[in-house]
């Protein structure tokens, strides 16, 4: 069995060498610059967690009848490590990151990685691939923990096998272009997540689901997919990679409840952030019907996504088959704007940090 210290740590023998990586770092775009190393920790039901170890990055090798490739038993989580104008490598709340991934696991039916593990693979992974943080300004490591089923076996059954992964991927703004504000599509013939299903979850599953709808976002211009919920096809869930919220002309805040929703990281700070203001936040569902009408109205002053990967980003404008509205003026408001600053800032090392969210690796 592997405690949190025992990552046997295999440095990778042929690295980038630093002048490629500083060209790799100049504009990164989001998902496709990899660091030098992957963390990896083995599972076996007979041997619980063991093999934890750092090593380059590198293809796996797998059996075509390892049970991921046909049941699609996988969860994974999203986080980022940034670097604070000390130059200290940190971490935004790995703690919250670690406990979601033992609520995803347990949903699909896959052992639970203790903590530790989670935030030592983590922490063993951003210590190593460090210089991979770009300097650019909005830059962070996007750090990707996951785990499958590794078990060689055709019933459908829980797998008995898993492997749990870290990869690292040096990130620009998750927007091309870094936009804004974004545009939404509102899917009117795909749900995302349905009561008793995984939606709460940080599945593959859901993604995939997901992505027909996302392909309709982009043939109609739009960055993200709006999803409504399964049962009524009314009420505002989330977005496709991404929470919302929205901001009322009383200085009030509304965000869907959870249940179907991924329970967003960000979202929680925002809340905790908001409510610190004094601002009254309200989880309450709220209806496509209301959003147009609040919308023309002026009742409505801002809508926002929010993730790590999204950060916080403003919605200007709202398209569907039924739909085609702009929120304000189509860009991001006050609200939005002091949010992302605060959360950004806190981050990043640049604002005090009242809640004690971030981690200093190393
Ligand atoms: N909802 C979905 C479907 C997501 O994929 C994400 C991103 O991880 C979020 C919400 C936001 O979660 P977090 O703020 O923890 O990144
Ligand atoms: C994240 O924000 O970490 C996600 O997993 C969402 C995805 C759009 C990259």
């Amino acid at each position: 069995m592997t405690d949190g210290a025992t990552f046997a740590i295999q440095p990778n023998a042929n690295p980038i060498p630093a002048s490629e990586r500083a060209v790799r770092l100049e504009n990164p775009g989001f998902g496709t610059v990899f660091t030098d190393h992957m963390a990896m920790i083995r599972y076996q039901a007979e041997k619980g967690w063991h093999d934890a170890q750092v090593t380059a990055r590198g293809p796996l090798s797998l059996d075509p009848a390892s049970a991921v490739l046909h049941y699609a038993q996988e969860i994974f989580e999203g986080m980022k490590a940034y670097r604070t104008p000390a130059g200290d490598a940190v971490l935004f709340r790995p703690d919250a990151n670690a406990a979601r991934f033992r609520e995803s696991a347990r949903r699909m039916a896959m052992p639970e990685l203790p903590d530790e593990l989670f935030v030592g693979a983590v922490e063993a992974l951003v210590n190593i691939d460090r210089d991979w943080i770009p300097a650019v300004e909005g830059g962070s490591l996007y750090l990707r923990p996951f785990m499958f089923a590794s078990e060689v076996f055709l019933g459908v059954k829980p797998s008995s096998e898993y492997l749990f992964l870290v990869i690292a991927s040096s990130v620009g703004a998750y927007f091309k272009g870094g936009k804004d504000a974004v545009t939404v599509w509102v899917s009117s013939d795909y749900t995302r997540a349905a009561p008793g299903g995984t939606g709460a979850a940080k599945c593959g599953g859901n993604y995939a689901a997901g992505l027909i709808a996302q392909a309709q976002a982009s043939e109609n211009g739009c960055d993200q997919v709006v999803f409504l919920d399964a049962v009524e096809r009314r009420y505002v869930e989330e977005l496709g990679g991404m929470n919302i919220f929205f901001v009322f002309d009383d200085g009030s805040m509304l965000t869907p409840p959870l249940g179907t929703v991924l329970p967003g990281i960000t979202r929680a700070s925002v809340m905790t952030m908001a409510r610190d203001k004094g601002v009254e936040v309200r989880e309450q569902l709220y209806s496509m019907e209301d959003w147009r009408t609040d919308a023309a109205s002026g009742r409505l002053k801002e809508v926002f996504a929010c993730g790590t990967a999204a950060v916080i980003t403003a919605i200007g404008e709202v398209r569907g088959t039924e739909h085609g509205f702009t929120i304000g003026n189509g860009g991001t408001g006050p609200v939005t704007r002091a949010l992302r600053d605060e959360l950004t800032g806190i981050q990043r090392g640049t604002r005090p940090d009242p809640y004690g969210w971030v981690k200093k690796v190393g």
